[in-house]
């Protein structure tokens, strides 16, 4: 009788590489999950693999931010030695890689910025050579979730030369959330002044959601994310019954640290109510969930 499954195969674990050797640096927010530099980072997908995940997005900690972000195009950054050496020892492993350039900029801010403001134009360019970059370290997908307007399309146009079988799992519906908290401190990706409002959406929108999904579709988009899950699983809804593309969501780190939370304080079951979440976001209609669970749940599986 049962109509919705929690298969491994739909689940994707988010990881943090950071430089080093021999660092495992644990988060707070994140009970579980660490920053780890590559030799250790290879350790944990080693045990995510032989739990049975299939797929995990990568996000960077550079040694350095500057301005301009460079650290996420640098064809020797962080992700991409992470996907160099992730490539190689794990051929069947899906790797997605978040596009963005927050984690990379001194300003904490996802695209340039030209006299306080983010330059949404100006930031494309940057953008896709850090998607090019990214598959050509050997990412599988690569996500954007700057929330810049056009970006996927200027991805796509950029992976076409010779990169033209990568797909675009486009943040399509990225909420200006404050279920981000903890993840700002994973990925050290704290605006340095003002928010992210500007570009990201306003919570109070549904019929937006979906006009940001077909402008992604129409530039190229080949999954549509909605992000977070829980607190949008309407969202989620609107887009499955709008569009026949994949969907995907993003069960964000405030989601995790809740439950976490309530758990280490003994008011929730953890398990069950990360599996009763995960199957909510699995109900609403996403084919693929991104959820900091993925390891656990493979074990519990
Ligand atoms: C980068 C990015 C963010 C998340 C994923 N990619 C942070 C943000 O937009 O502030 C959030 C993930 C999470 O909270 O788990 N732009």
């Amino acid at each position: 009788m049962r109509e919705t499954s929690l298969d491994l195969s739909h689940f994707v674990m988010p990881l943090f590489a950071c430089p080093g050797e021999g660092v495992v640096r644990p988060l707070q927010g994140l009970p579980g999950i660490a920053q780890r530099s590559l030799d250790e980072l290879e350790r944990e997908v080693e045990q995510c693999a032989a739990l049975g995940v299939s797929a995990v997005l990568l996000f960077g900690i550079p040694e350095e931010k500057d301005e301009e972000g460079t650290g996420a195009y640098d064809d020797d950054g962080i992700v991409q030695r992470a996907l160099h050496s992730l490539r190689a020892r794990f051929p069947e492993l899906l790797l997605l890689t978040d596009v963005c350039l927050c984690e990379y900029t001194s300003h904490g801010h996802c695209g340039l910025v030209r006299n306080g403001e983010v330059a949404n134009d100006e930031s494309l360019e940057l953008i896709a050579r850090t998607a090019v970059s990214h598959a050509r370290a050997g990412a599988d997908a690569v996500c954007p979730s700057a929330m810049m307007d056009g970006q996927v399309g200027a991805i796509r146009e950029a992976l076409d030369d010779g990169l033209e079988s990568t797909p675009v799992v486009a943040y399509a519906a990225k909420y200006a959330s404050a279920f981000y908290g903890p993840f700002r401190e994973a990925a050290g990706a704290t605006p340095a002044f003002g928010d992210r409002r500007g570009y990201q959406m306003d919570p109070a929108n549904v019929r937006e959601a979906l006009r940001e999904c077909e402008l992604d579709a129409a530039e190229g988009a080949d999954v549509l994310m909605v992000k977070p899950a829980l607190p949008y699983l309407d969202v989620i809804r609107a887009v499955r019954e709008h569009f026949d593309l994949p969907v995907a969501a993003y069960n964000v780190s405030g989601e995790y640290a809740m439950i976490k939370a309530g758990a280490a304080g003994g008011w929730l079951d953890e398990r069950e109510a990360a599996l009763e979440s995960l199957l909510a976001i699995r109900r609403a209609g996403a084919d693929i969930v991104v959820s900091y669970w993925t390891k656990e749940l493979a074990q519990w599986l």
